[in-house]
C-alpha cells in the first residue's frame, strides 16, 4: 500500500493538473463545467479526508500542531472561494479572474503542505511504511464524495 505521503502528493499533482488545464478553458463551455466539477468533488473529498486521517493525529503531538491549524485554517478560505466560483456565472470575465487567485492559493497550499508539512509528520506521525495511513485517507474520501453527492441531490429535490 503507499504511504499517506504518496497518496496525497498524487491527488496533489492531479489537482495542478486540472487547475492548468481550467486555466486553458474559456466561458460557459462544456469543458470548463466537467473540469471543474471533478476539481470541486476531489478537493472537497481530499480536503475532509485530510483533515480527519491526516491533520487530526499530526495535531495530537504538539510539535504538529502550529503547521496543522495554519492548515486547516486555509482549507475554509480556500473552500470560501471554491463556493463563490461554484455559483459564479462561468462567462462572465470575473470567474477566470477570481479562478487565478484560487490556483495560486491553492498551489501555494499544496506546495507548502509537501515541503513543510510532510517532513514534520514523518516525525510526529511516522512515514507509514504499511500504508495504513493512506488507506484509512482513501477510504474516508470515498465516503465524503458519496455525501457530496447525496446533499447535491437532495438540494434538486427541494
Ligand atoms: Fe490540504
Ligand atoms: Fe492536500
Amino acid at each position: 500500500m503507499p504511504s499517506i505521503y504518496e497518496t496525497l502528493k498524487k491527488d496533489h499533482d492531479s489537482h495542478r493538473d486540472l487547475l492548468a488545464q481550467l486555466a486553458e478553458t474559456e466561458g460557459d463551455s462544456t469543458k470548463r463545467r466537467e473540469l471543474w466539477k471533478e476539481f470541486y468533488y476531489d478537493v472537497g473529498g481530499h480536503a475532509a479526508a485530510e483533515e480527519e486521517t491526516f491533520y487530526a493525529p499530526l495535531m495530537e503531538g504538539e510539535e504538529g500542531q502550529p503547521k496543522g491549524r495554519h492548515s486547516v485554517a486555509e482549507h475554509k478560505e480556500l473552500d470560501d472561494i471554491i463556493q463563490e466560483l461554484d455559483e459564479m456565472d462561468m462567462s462572465s470575465p470575473g470567474w477566470l479572474t477570481r479562478f487565478k487567485t484560487l490556483r495560486h492559493d491553492y498551489e501555494h497550499h499544496i506546495d507548502e503542505e509537501e515541503t513543510e508539512i510532510f517532513p514534520v509528520a514523518k516525525d510526529v506521525i511516522g512515514k507509514d511504511e504499511d500504508g495504513s495511513i493512506g488507506e484509512a485517507f482513501l477510504q474516508r474520501k470515498d465516503r465524503e464524495m458519496e455525501l457530496v453527492d447525496q446533499k447535491a441531490e437532495e438540494a434538486l429535490e427541494e
